[in-house]
Parts: structure tokens; sequence; C-alpha cells
């Protein structure tokens, strides 16, 4: 089966209509653009207005108690849209899905459909199923589907840059974490099918690919490597920009530091989630590796990149968390000086290891008011990293027009920060030169640089 080979952009038009919403992380957007593929394949047309929709679809997140409580407020809002058109289909696909099964559409909720992550090239049928009046549910998970050969419909619109799934699933077993349990075992991308759709993507006037996966720098086919497969994407054109998220620190090896170092347009950008500063707390958290060990690979990155931006992810308020534990946290975060990071408190998931064996004990308040000094210590860390860069020469990549005005535009650098600059005579797509002479917490201001 090969899909829309050419067809990149959404197909609109007179037909069936289908509509997604997409929650959680960047693996679900890429997720989304595949389910759009397969269902486009079968006769339906994209729609971005959920009140023509036929088929409403929600891609759902299970890594936080908060991301399903939206969710489910999502879904009594659909019952509006069902009285409005009582043969709407509502599907709920992704995380969510696999982690609730036939719960969903056995309680009155109002699902028709329910896909786990590895079922979607089963929608049409499970949609067929649910418009002659039954229910549609597929949870089964694979040892081997990567959608390899089916190519994304792409939502984004800017046109520039893409995600690009390389591989899916986990196997680190964090013992906090739902992944494990919702997207499967880990497996790899052929990647030659992966070289060829970054190709087009190119070809197609994108200039920056993002090769996604849970656990991204653990990619392996055959003789394929992470750090090879980088330098074969990165060789399609050094006017082609490639990032990669979300790497484990186990993984951050020193063959892909030399292969990034060696190719200007690998993005100077690592996201290396830390969870938390303790030695201790990692072991708890199975994370394998100790304070020391994560701070010898950012010692690493920094010998190879010197001006490679650093992010993170840290959970307050694990299981039994001390306050020496979490000013381990405080003085990682200063010692690794941050560019940015997500930090969230810990939630408890069912299922996880620590559900079971280590019981989430930290009181509320204390994980508010731990979560709110790493919060604010970053806010400085992200000030402090983004003055540095004023005065400072940098090239972007123009992605959209400046929310703030029309008269400007909106870029990255390969650090990935995001850049406004007067407009000039660049469009969407460009790359430009600007010194950076301002910036706020969260963005840089820059001039173009007349040579
Ligand atoms: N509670 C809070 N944060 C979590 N994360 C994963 N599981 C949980 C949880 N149970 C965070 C981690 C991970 C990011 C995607 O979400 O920091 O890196
Ligand atoms: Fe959420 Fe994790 Fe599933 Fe992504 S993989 S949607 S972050 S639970």
């Amino acid at each position: 089966m090969n899909l829309n080979k050419n067809e990149l952009r959404p197909l609109m038009g007179e037909g069936r209509k289908l509509f997604v919403e997409t929650y959680g992380c960047q693996m679900n957007v890429g997720d989304t653009e595949i389910v759009v593929a397969v269902m486009q394949q079968e006769g339906y047309f994209y729609t971005d207005r959920i009140e023509e929709a036929d088929v409403v679809l929600i891609n759902t997140c299970s890594i936080r108690d908060n991301a399903e409580q939206r969710i489910w407020g999502r879904l009594s809002e659909m019952r509006r849209y069902r009285r409005q058109k009582p043969s709407l289909v509502v599907g709920v696909i992704g995380c969510m899905a696999e982690r609730l099964k036939e719960k969903l559409v056995d309680g009155d909720y109002g699902v028709d459909v329910v896909a786990g992550p590895d079922t979607y090239r089963d929608l049409p049928r499970l949609i067929h199923a649910a418009e002659a009046g039954g229910k549609g549910v597929n949870v089964q998970l694979s040892l081997e589907e990567t959608y390899a050969e089916i190519a994304p419909v792409r939502l984004d619109r800017n046109g520039v840059s893409a995600f690009v799934s390389i591989m899916r699933g986990c196997d680190n077993f964090c013992s906090y974490c739902v992944v494990p349990y919702t997207r499967g075992r880990e497996r790899s991308r052929d990647a030659e099918t992966i070289v060829a759709e970054a190709r087009t993507l190119f070809e197609n006037g994108y200039r920056e690919v993002t090769l996604l996966g849970q656990n991204v720098n653990s990619y392996r086919t055959g003789d394929v490597d992470f750090p090879e497969l980088m330098r074969r994407v990165a060789s399609i054109s050094p006017l082609l920009r490639v990032r990669f998220a979300t790497s484990h620190p186990k993984d951050m090896s020193d063959k892909l530091l030399e292969v990034m170092a060696s190719m200007p347009n690998i993005c100077r950008s690592i996201h290396l989630p830390a969870q938390s500063g303790a030695t201790s707390m990692l072991e708890r958290m199975n994370r394998k590796y100790t304070r020391e060990w994560y701070l010898g690979r950012v010692a690493a990155i920094r010998h190879y990149m010197p001006d490679c931006a650093i992010t993170t992810d840290l959970i307050a308020g694990f299981t039994d968390e001390t306050e020496e534990e979490h000013e381990a946290t405080i003085s990682l975060m200063k010692q690794v000086g941050y560019d940015f990071a997500y930090m969230f408190k810990y939630s408890e998931r069912p299922g996880t290891f620590a559900q079971k064996h280590l019981p989430d004990n930290v009181p509320d308040e204390v994980k508010s008011r731990r979560l709110q000094e790493i919060i604010t210590l970053q806010n400085e860390l992200s000030l402090e990293s983004n003055r540095r860069d004023v005065g400072r020469e940098f090239e972007i990549l123009v992605e959209s027009v400046s929310k703030r005005s029309e008269e400007q535009l909106s870029g990255r650098t390969s650090q990935n920060k995001m850049v406004v600059f007067d407009r000039g005579d660049h469009k969407i797509g460009d790359y430009v030169r600007v010194r950076i002479t301002d910036c706020s917490s969260a963005t840089l201001f820059g001039e173009e640089i007349f040579q």
C-alpha cells in the first residue's frame, strides 16, 4: 500500500468529513497525520471545522491525570455536536484509548470508536462499524507496526517544518511512566523509508525535519543506528535542518555527538530529560543513570558543541522525594544552566510500577511549592540564556508571520529559540542572518544583518 505519496496537504472538498483533535506529545501530532492519510485513502475529506464533520477523532494523552481530565471535558462537549448531528461518529484514539479500552464504549460517554496507537490502519473498518450503528474497538498493540510506507498528510500548514516518526514505543519502564503500556514495545522504522520521506519533504519546500520517537536515540534497524540515520537524513541537503526528540540520556553517545558536530545543518539543540538531580531519586524512577553520569553527558555535549542548547524535563514530588533530593534538582538546574525546561508535578498513573509499589506520598502542597521553585528558577535561567545571546549573530529559519505584527516575521535559531524581526523582503521558509538586539525570557528580538 502506498498512500498519498505526493499528497502532502490535506484534501479538502465534498464528501464525508473527518475532524481530528490532537492532545499530548509530538508523536501524537505525527500520528494524527498518519490517521488523516489512512482516512483520506478511504475517501474521507479532512476538515478543520468540527461543525461540518461526520467523524470526530480525539487523539488522546494519558501521561498525567490532568491531560486525561481535559479530554473527558472535551468528550462531554461532544454531546452538543451529537445533538446537532445524531449520525456523528465520535472516536477516541491514542494513549487513553489504549489505557481504558472497552471501558470507553461501554460507559455512557458517547464514544463509538476506540483505537489504540498501533491500529490506525484498521480505523476505516472501525468507523464503518460505528456508522452501521455498532461500536468499533481495536486496542491490539503490535511488535512491528511503524506505518513505514504511509505518507502522512501534513496538517501543520507552515510548509517549512515537519515531524517524521522514526520509531515507536518504549522499553525503558521509568517507574512513573504510562508510555510503555500505552504505546507498547520499542520498534524502529526502516531507514530507507525515513530518508525517502525527508527527501520528499525537502523537494516540496520543507526546510526542517524533526525525527520523532519516544526514545529516539535508541533507534536501530540492521546496521543503521541513530547517529548513522541522522547522518543520512542531514546529507539530503545542507539547506535541510534536522532536529530530533526525545532522547534518553543513556543513549546520548559520543558517536551521535560527533555526527552532530560534523554537520552544521543538524541543529545545536538537545532535549535531555533529567527528571531529577538526585541519584537516589533517579534510582527510584528507574532512570538507569546517576547525577554524575548525566553531568558527564552534559560535559560531552559542551565539548563537541560549545554552542549547543540543552533543555530538559523535570518532575517535582515523585514518591518519597525529600527536601535534599529537591535541592539536588535545583542545583542540577543551576549547574547545567538549562536553556528551557518542561516541569511537571508528579501524577500517579494506573498500571505503572510506581502505582503498584511506590505509593504517591508527597503532599500536594509540597509538590506545588517545589514545582513553583523550579519554575521560578528556570524562568531566571531562560532569561539569562537569552541575555547571553544579545549582540550575537544567528541564522534563522523563518516559520511564520509574528503574532504581534504583520510587519514582523518569526523563526528559530539552530538552538531552537524563537526570534522576531522586521519582515524586510523575506518570506516563510527563508534563511536570514540576524543580530539579536533584545530579549524576554521566552523570545529573542533581532535585526537582519546586511552584508
Ligand atoms: N507525572 C508527571 N510527569 C510525568 N512525565 C511522565 N510521566 C509523568 C507522571 N506520571 C513527564 C516526564 C516526561 C514528560 C514527557 O512527562 O518528565 O519526560
Ligand atoms: Fe501522552 Fe506519552 Fe501518549 Fe505522548 S506517548 S500522547 S506524552 S501518554
